[in-house]
């Protein structure tokens, strides 16, 4: 019974689907104009791979609808999708090159257009696109694209998603962006922004945008305000992911990004110009951030104590930069954290008991700075804890048995310190540790056998210290 109903059901489903698409009893299934279209427009490309072999006038392929990057709307029948973004295949991009025809003027109900990864062999991004109003998300990354963008690009009012990275194209400003009203999602790293003084004015007037990637812009620092005025989230752009890293940014960035503080979850600033502290006020009040990046960045100051205040960081580096002082308790703050670096620094002082407070940590780096004192016992709290590098300080005491307790260690580096004392028995409880470097300490006495319980140790290095027995070692690999 229940079989022959679910038959009926199913008939029943099907009658509807039938009625609902007349596009579906066409023999062709594709429009004749746009047919048309799409063949010019292949006409102007040279396709060295045979990407479009199944654009066609043969009888079997005459279905613009089932070309390869082709879709059409279920319901219309018209073209809205050209997917032609460059497979990548045995090591390169099979790219079509040559020139992007006005052809596509026809193909007026065009949401989505990718030419990825394509070589356009650096022509300029023709002007006619601005015209294809229906257009929501265009895609011209790494696409050999220079010159100026036209401003043309201005009319696409219904653009959600903009990706013109990686080109060679020049921009005196972005007032074109103003009126793309809709955009969420903005990529241009990789692109010559190096004029545009104005740049986070623009952005300001994007009221949807979401995702901003202005990497590697070398855009320049924003001219400090006259006023400084720090507006908590007082901005109505909606941003949640902002990537600036490797421009020249200075600390005239934190106002403006203050106005987004509401909002941000993910925050790239790497390889900036960001002299000085990291102030308190622009990264204190970022209560949702999840991601902050500031590695590179010329930073030259204590840690402040208010860093445990960003209670939703998931992810945190601060590697490369000058800051000195001590790692301020309050890290222990940061119960939600997952990756901490905070190595190649000038960091004094000892790593605090706190540390075991982080129980989310997963990977924790400390190594190339001067910190002093012992192991803190509580690094056993730290249960899933996968990588730890503590080399290249100046810590010493003995390494704290409680290291056993710390079952998800995959990479323990304890090298170049002066770490004294015997290896205790309980490193062997680290049944996943693959990487141990112990050297260039002064550890003494022989070597646990319990080493011989690491059965996923690959690399093991106990060189330049005191111990006795190592020709004797059995080693399981
Ligand atoms: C249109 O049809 C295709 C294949 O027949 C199907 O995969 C797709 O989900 C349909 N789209 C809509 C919006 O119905
Ligand atoms: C189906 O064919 C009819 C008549 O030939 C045409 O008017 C209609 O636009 C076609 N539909 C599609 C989806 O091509
Ligand atoms: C852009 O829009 C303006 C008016 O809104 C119109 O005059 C102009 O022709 C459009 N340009 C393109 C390239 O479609
Ligand atoms: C644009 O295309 C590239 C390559 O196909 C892809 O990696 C990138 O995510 C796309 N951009 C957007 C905004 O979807
Ligand atoms: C927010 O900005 C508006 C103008 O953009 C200003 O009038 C208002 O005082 C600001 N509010 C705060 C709390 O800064
Ligand atoms: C912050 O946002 C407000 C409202 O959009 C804007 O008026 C102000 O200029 C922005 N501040 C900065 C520093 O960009
Ligand atoms: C940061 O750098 C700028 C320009 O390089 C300089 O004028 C300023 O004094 C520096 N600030 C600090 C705190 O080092
Ligand atoms: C956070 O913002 C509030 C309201 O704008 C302000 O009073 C407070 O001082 C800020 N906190 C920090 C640490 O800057």
């Amino acid at each position: 019974m229940a079989g022959r109903s679910f038959q009926h059901l199913l008939s029943f489903l099907m009658l509807l689907l039938l009625c609902a698409k007349p596009g579906l009893g066409n023999v062709t299934g594709c429009i004749e104009r746009e047919r048309q279209a799409l063949l010019h427009f292949k006409r102007r490309l040279v396709d060295d791979y045979g990407l479009l072999s199944s654009w066609g006038d043969e009888h079997d392929n005459r279905n613009c609808c089932n070309w390869r990057g082709v879709q059409c709307s279920n319901q219309s029948g018209h073209v809205i999708m050209l997917h032609l973004q460059a497979p990548w295949s045995e090591n390169l991009y099979q790219s079509l090159r040559g020139e992007i025809s006005p052809s596509l003027l026809e193909l007026d109900h065009l949401t989505h257009l990718d030419l990825s990864y394509n070589d356009f062999e650096g022509s300029s991004i023709p002007p006619f696109l601005g015209s294809l109003s229906r257009m929501q998300y265009l895609n011209l990354s790494q696409a050999n694209l220079a010159q100026t963008v036209p401003t043309q690009l201005r009319n696409l009012s219904n653009l959600l998603s903009l990706d013109l990275s990686d080109n060679y194209l020049n921009f005196g400003n972005l007032e074109w962006l103003s009126r793309l009203s809709s955009l969420r999602h903005l990529d241009l790293s990789s692109v010559d922004l190096s004029k545009v003084i104005h740049w986070s004015q623009a952005i300001n007037k994007l009221p949807s945008l979401i995702h901003l990637d202005l990497q590697n812009c070398d855009l320049p620092p924003i001219p400090p305000l006259t006023i400084p005025s720090l507006s908590h989230g007082n901005s109505s752009v909606p941003l949640v992911f902002v990537d600036l890293s490797s421009n020249h940014l200075t600390s005239s960035i934190y106002p403006w990004l203050l106005n987004f503080s509401t909002t941000l979850l993910h925050l790239d600033l790497y390889f900036n110009d960001l002299n000085g502290s990291i102030p308190e006020y622009a990264f204190g009040n970022m209560s949702s951030l999840e991601y902050l990046d500031l590695q590179w960045s010329e930073l030259d100051d204590e840690i402040p104590d208010t860093i445990g205040d960003m209670g939703s960081l998931a992810y945190l580096d601060l590697s490369g930069n000058q800051l000195w002082g001590s790692i301020p308790d309050t890290v222990g703050k940061m119960v939600l954290l997952s990756h901490l670096d905070l190595s190649g620094n000038q960091l004094r002082g000892s790593i605090p008991d706190t540390v075991g407070k982080m129980v989310s940590l997963s990977h924790l780096d400390l190594s190339r700075n001067q910190l002093q004192g012992s192991i803190p016992d509580t690094v056993g709290k730290m249960v899933l804890l996968s990588h730890l590098d503590l080399s290249g300080n100046q810590l010493r005491g003995s390494i704290p048995d409680t290291v056993g307790k710390m079952v998800s260690l995959s990479h323990l580096d304890l090298s170049r310190n002066q770490l004294q004392g015997s290896i205790p028995d309980t490193v062997g409880k680290m049944v996943l540790l693959s990487h141990l470097d112990l050297s260039r300490n002064q550890l003494q006495g022989s070597i646990p056998d319990t080493v011989g319980n690491m059965v996923s140790l690959k690399n093991l290095y106990l060189s330049q210290n005191h111990l006795q027995g190592l020709q004797l070692l059995f080693l399981p690999y």
